[in-house]
Formats: C-alpha cells, structure tokens, sequence
C-alpha cells in the first residue's frame, strides 16, 4: 500500500520531482567532529537528505591532526550502526564511510600507513585545505599521494580564498589530477559572496565533479549553509551548469565509476 503524504513526510520521502544525487560531503557521525551531536539529529540530518533528494551520502568526519582523528575502523563501525538505525527509521538512504582530511605534511605518510579512511575503501580522499592560501607543503603532499596510488578530491576548494583569486593554481593543481567537490550551500550565498561566485564560476567553466552538503547538522535547509536539503542550490547548478539538467546525472555516473575503483 503506497504510503500516505504525512507517512512519507515522516520519513523525509524526496517529492517526485526532486533530483537524486548522492551528497559526497556530510559529517552525519555523531561523536566524531563537530558534526552531528546525536543519533536523533542524525537521523534528522538524514530525513533531510533524502527530502532534498539524496540516496546516498558520503559520511565524512574531519580527520585533523591534534583536532579530531577517527581510524577507517572506528568509522565503519559507526557507520554501520547508522545503516541500522536509518533501517530501523524507515528511511531509505545508503551510507558510504569516508572521511575529510585536512592536508598537512605527513597525510601521504598515514595514507600509506593505512590510517586514512579512503571513500568507500575505492582510494580517493577528501581533502581540505585552509582556507586562506595554499601552503607551502601541499604540492609535494600532493605528489606523494599520487606517487603512492591516492586520489584526491579537493573539498570546497570555492571556500577557499586563496584558490579562488589564483586561476593558475586551480589549473595547476587540475593538472594533478585534482577533481573538485564543491559545497551546494555556496551556490546559495551559505558561504557569503566571494564563495558563491567562486563556486559559479567552476560550475559554468564545467570544473564541477562532485557535489556536498556538508551539513553538520539536522537543521533544515538554509539555516546557516549546515543542513543537508540542498534542494534549491541543485536547481541553482542546473540553471548554471553547460550540461543543464544532464550535469547531475554525469556527477552520479562519476560517483559510480569512483565507488567502483574505475574513476
Ligand atoms: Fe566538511
């Protein structure tokens, strides 16, 4: 029997003309970082998630040297007890472990240790840098991470101040081969303006490979740029993007080529 509106509302059910996407960026483990601070909110953040129209979300929590350091164990294991909890909720939403590690000297030094949670084990990091420039260690990080078999995804690189003024460093580290995951809330203003017309600026040049939320919260959408309904920043890209509404379906097909080790 299909399920009534306000049953379908309760298990935050995505409305029939929603895009499916999987959200490649979401601190939805609680106990891990500064994301979600309970089961309760993640389940919300969840509920939110699919609402917008995800079917699967990447679970990554901040790896941050003497900040926040969870192991590939730790993290499967909280993800599967998420698997069972959203099983338990009624909400259909895959769960893939992840992580997003911020770029310091020695990452390619624990990649290689195996310390590093890899999305979906398939061998691409989320990688963040600061916000303000590119350090001085990233390019041989970089290049030691690709020596030893690593892919990277450049998490937000539209936050961050120092890539957006410097074309030739966007190039550059596209030459290594580089693949960018940008924030939807950017597209919104979430992250204020020079964000936003970053992040507008790599979805018109089709410099776009991944799309997040990076919600860290259950909040609904708009609140603060942390909620996991990215809905109208989804309708933004499509209005933006040179594939328009094929754009998301080639980002699915990357998702699926990266999950499956052939990206
Ligand atoms: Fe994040």
């Amino acid at each position: 029997m299909p399920a009534t509106s306000s049953e379908a509302e309760t298990r935050g059910d995505p409305p029939a003309d929603r895009f499916r996407y999987t959200d490649l960026h979401c601190h939805i483990l609680p106990g891990m970082d500064d994301g979600v601070s309970s089961w309760d909110e993640a389940i919300a953040l969840a509920k939110n998630a699919v609402k917008s129209g995800a079917f699967r979300v990447v679970a990554t929590p901040h790896v941050m040297r003497g900040v926040y350091a969870p192991r590939p164990g730790d993290i499967k294991e909280k993800v599967l007890e998420l698997k069972s909890r959203l099983r338990d909720s009624g909400i259909s939403l895959a769960v893939t472990p992840g992580s997003e590690v911020y770029l310091a000297s020695g990452t390619a030094r624990e990649y290689r240790a195996g310390k590093l949670q890899t999305i979906g084990d398939a061998g691409y990091l989320l990688v963040e840098l600061p916000p303000l420039r590119l350090p001085a260690y990233a390019r041989s990080e970089l290049n030691a991470l690709r020596a030893a078999g690593a892919g990277v995804i450049l998490a937000h690189p539209e936050r961050n101040r120092g890539l957006c003024r410097n074309l030739k460093v966007l190039t550059e580290l596209l030459d290594y081969g580089v693949l960018f995951q940008i924030n939807a809330g950017s597209l919104t203003g979430a992250f204020g303006k020079e964000a936003q017309g970053c992040a507008e600026f790599l979805v018109r040049e089709g410099l776009v490979h991944f799309i997040g939320s990076d919600a860290h919260s259950g909040l609904p959408a708009g609140v603060s740029g942390v909620g996991a309904d990215i809905s109208e920043a989804l309708e933004r890209l499509v209005r933006l993007s040179p594939s328009g509404s094929a754009f998301l379906d080639q980002v699915e097909a990357r998702v699926m080529r990266l999950l499956s080790g052939k990206l």
